[in-house]
């Protein structure tokens, strides 16, 4: 596949879904987040798909680093002008487009994480990092996804790595692209018309935590355990603890499965 050809038919798709939507590719950049947030503090807000294969400064949530190599993985951000009614549950539809648009057997992990789950155990494929700036009476939202698309080393990680090829052995990073933008861009403008109802039921058909014990850190020292409940009309975890039905919704949370789960399926 040509990538010319790959991006020029996800920039028409995206152009007829969204007026004056562009698709750009850059050699290298530090972060595409970081890009398209500083672009939108200085008054560019139009919608914008930004790829590139090198991030020298990827950033994950919670203030982590995220580390890719050009070629191992697809790392990219999109940025729309967005009004949704409520914002509550956002990263999660973004989670369900893009792991529908990849895989059935593609896992989300509450509240931004793609998995995989099998006979090898549970392992990250990618991660989506959300921002938004108010600008005036404009809300401007960053959509920053990375996935691994070819095998990485463990060493480093707090989470053991999955990839793409494990279940699609020839896919590379543009294919990826080419497979999700469309879908995810959709999927914006359904979260916009509707919020997040239309994917709750879809997020807990692939949701890793379901019926698991779970430790719920808040970032500040305080931990919180109970069984995973799948999640709500507006995206909070359900966690069923000793003190009853607890709703999770802060971005400042880890949540941890207290055990491993080899999928039976697998
Ligand atoms: C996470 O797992 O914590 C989220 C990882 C998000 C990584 C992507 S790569 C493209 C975009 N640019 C960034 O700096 N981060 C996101």
């Amino acid at each position: 596949m040509s990538s010319v050809a790959s991006v020029g038919t996800v920039q028409a798709a995206l152009l007829s879904l969204w007026p004056g939507f562009t698709v750009e590719t850059l050699p290298g950049i530090d972060s595409t987040n970081t890009e398209l947030m500083r672009r939108a503090r200085a008054g560019s807000t139009a919608p914008v798909l930004l790829v590139t294969p090198r991030q020298t400064a990827g950033r994950g949530r919670l203030g982590r680093q995220w580390q890719s190599q050009p070629g191992a993985s697809l790392t990219f951000s999109l940025g729309v002008p967005l009004a949704p009614p409520d914002w509550s549950g956002l990263s999660l539809a973004v989670g369900v487009s893009v792991a529908e648009s990849l895989h059935p057997r593609v896992r989300l992990k509450w509240p931004n994480d793609l998995w995989l789950g099998d006979a090898r155990g549970e392992r990250k494929l990618g991660g989506i990092l959300i921002e938004t700036a108010s600008l005036g009476a404009l809300h401007y939202a960053v959509i920053g996804v990375g996935l691994n698309i070819t095998p990485r080393e463990a060493r480093g990680l707090s989470t053991p790595p999955g990839w793409l090829q494990e279940l699609l052995p020839d896919i590379d990073a543009l294919q990826a692209l080419t497979r999700v933008a469309v879908p995810l861009v959709e999927t914006m403008l359904a979260f916009q018309a509707l919020g997040f109802a239309p994917f709750q039921a879809r997020f807990n058909a692939r949701d890793v935590l379901q019926g698991r014990e779970v430790s719920v850190a808040d970032g500040h020292g305080g931990v919180l355990s109970g069984s995973a409940r799948g999640v709500t009309g507006a995206g909070a975890l359900l966690v069923h603890t000793a003190a009853g039905m607890k709703q999770i919704t802060s971005s400042e949370v880890s949540v941890r499965p207290l055990q491993r789960r080899a999928d039976p399926s697998a």
